[in-house]
């Protein structure tokens, strides 16, 4: 059967292959003639930062799958046979552990380059949802890491957090048990969070991030000034007039923010690789003892937070839902904000102390959260939680009758 010749005349091999997949009209319609905004900033760097951090995660991780022993017995010491005698086993394993802290700086700097432009307003809903997909998919994952070194912090954390299941009514304790294949976590409960987090969650995580760039091609990125650059087309080319081809420009821009990241991510890796306790907790440098409990039992900063708003709560169904609703309640803010405009710039003095207060609460839930309980702490924590989610609820009214300014017609590009 006669080919028909690809549209792009492109000869030789590319030719080849373009009669038969469309590689230069990928190239050209997600790089070169995919027109982005030309005045992103700063808080524009953390999107592909992500995409860098989750190759590093799944190769590292690859790395130590090779050596690591999913078995209750071996577990802790296969770790240990990274860390000694696999060549390089200790670097793979740094940058995949403080890997982990890493994903979770970026990704909250990327949620909150979101809050502040508006990013998740329309047309951008969907792109919104599936990142907060990929935050559920990413907590869960790091969650079952968490757990498969088999040190005192990864039992305990996990039976404390498999326990919470145990709040709910009826099913509660049987649904316990089954989650931990065991009466208490144990080999058997091992087994399966290596296996998801191994195979089932990377996979669903990896798909989600697809989704999220094809969302995000579709409808084209927002910016700082919260305009739409597709309103305004050069009328010959149909090119936005405020965008320039995502390929040189981007790339570029991009390799500078890889470069300053990868400074301060491998400074961290090769000189404070624990995070001063941070990102490898202290207890977890002992093998899992179910016969004793650590003094405190405190989750990994990046669930700090979440773990604050459990605690402030009395009762442990509702601390429970409150938690889980503290997490979900991300999805509903496209519906939320009635603001006239997008980006903070334009936004009136309601919506800018709403997001001060709320990164305050955030911070502080984050730190108490860490904390062992203590009356100040409760306190902070219950007002803490208030705010955060006032910060949500209240927003259908203030979003509406903060007084903004006109948003302009064109981006305001001025050298950051
Ligand atoms: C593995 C995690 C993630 C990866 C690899 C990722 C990747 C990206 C990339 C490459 C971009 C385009 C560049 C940029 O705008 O910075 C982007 C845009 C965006 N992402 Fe993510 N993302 C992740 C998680 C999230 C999460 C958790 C959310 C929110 C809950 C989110 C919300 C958004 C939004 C709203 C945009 C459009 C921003 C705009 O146009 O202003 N992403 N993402």
């Amino acid at each position: 059967m006669a080919i028909v010749p690809n549209p792009h005349k492109t000869t030789g091999v590319l030719g080849w292959i373009d009669d038969r997949f469309p590689l230069t009209k990928l190239w050209k319609d997600h790089l070169t003639e995919y027109y982005a905004p030309k005045n992103f900033n700063f808080w524009y760097y953390f999107g592909s930062l992500a995409l860098l951090v989750l190759v590093n995660q799944l190769l590292t991780g690859i790395f130590l799958t090779m050596h690591y022993k999913p078995d209750a017995a071996q577990a802790w010491h296969s770790v240990e046979y990274i860390m000694r005698d696999v060549p390089w086993g200790n670097v793979i394993r740094y940058l995949h552990s403080t890997g982990a802290s890493a994903f979770f700086i970026v990704v909250y700097l990327h949620m909150y380059r979101g809050l502040m432009y508006g990013s998740y307003r329309k047309p951008r809903e969907l792109i919104w949802v599936f990142g907060c997909l990929i935050f559920l998919c990413l907590m869960a994952e790091a969650f079952a890491g968490y757990v498969l070194p088999w040190g005192q912090m990864s039992y305990w954390g996990a039976q404390v957090i498999i326990s919470l299941f145990g709040a709910i009514p009826v099913i509660g304790p049987d649904l316990v048990i089954w989650i931990q294949g065991d009466y208490i976590p144990s080999d058997a409960t091992l087994n399966r969070l290596f296996s998801l987090h191994v195979i089932a969650i990377p996979f669903v995580l990896v798909g989600l991030v697809v989704a999220h760039l094809i969302a995000l091609h579709e409808v084209g990125s927002n910016n700082p000034d919260g305009v739409e650059i597709k309103k305004h087309k050069d009328p010959a080319t149909g090119i936005p007039l405020d965008g320039i081809g995502f390929h040189p420009y981007y790339t570029v821009k991009d390799l500078v923010g890889v470069g300053v990241f990868l400074m301060i991510f491998l400074g961290v890796v090769f000189f404070a690789p624990d995070g001063g306790g941070y990102f490898l907790e202290r207890p977890n440098f002992q093998e899992a003892n179910p016969l004793v409990t650590p003094e405190h039992i405190t989750p990994a900063w990046y669930f700090g937070a979440f773990y604050a708003i459990l605690r402030a709560i009395p009762d442990k169904l509702m601390g429970v839902i409150g938690m889980g609703a503290a997490v979900v309640i991300f999805f509903a803010l496209p519906w939320l904000d009635r603001s006239k405009v997008k980006s903070i710039r334009y936004k009136g003095w309601m919506f800018k102390t709403a997001l001060a207060l709320f990164t305050i609460a955030f911070v502080l839930l984050s730190y108490f959260g860490m904390q062992p309980p203590s009356e100040i702490g409760t306190l902070i924590s219950r007002i803490g939680t208030f705010v955060y989610f006032a910060f949500f609820l209240l927003m259908p009214i203030y979003s509406k009758l903060d007084k903004t300014k006109p948003e302009p017609e064109r981006v305001t590009y001025e050298a950051h």
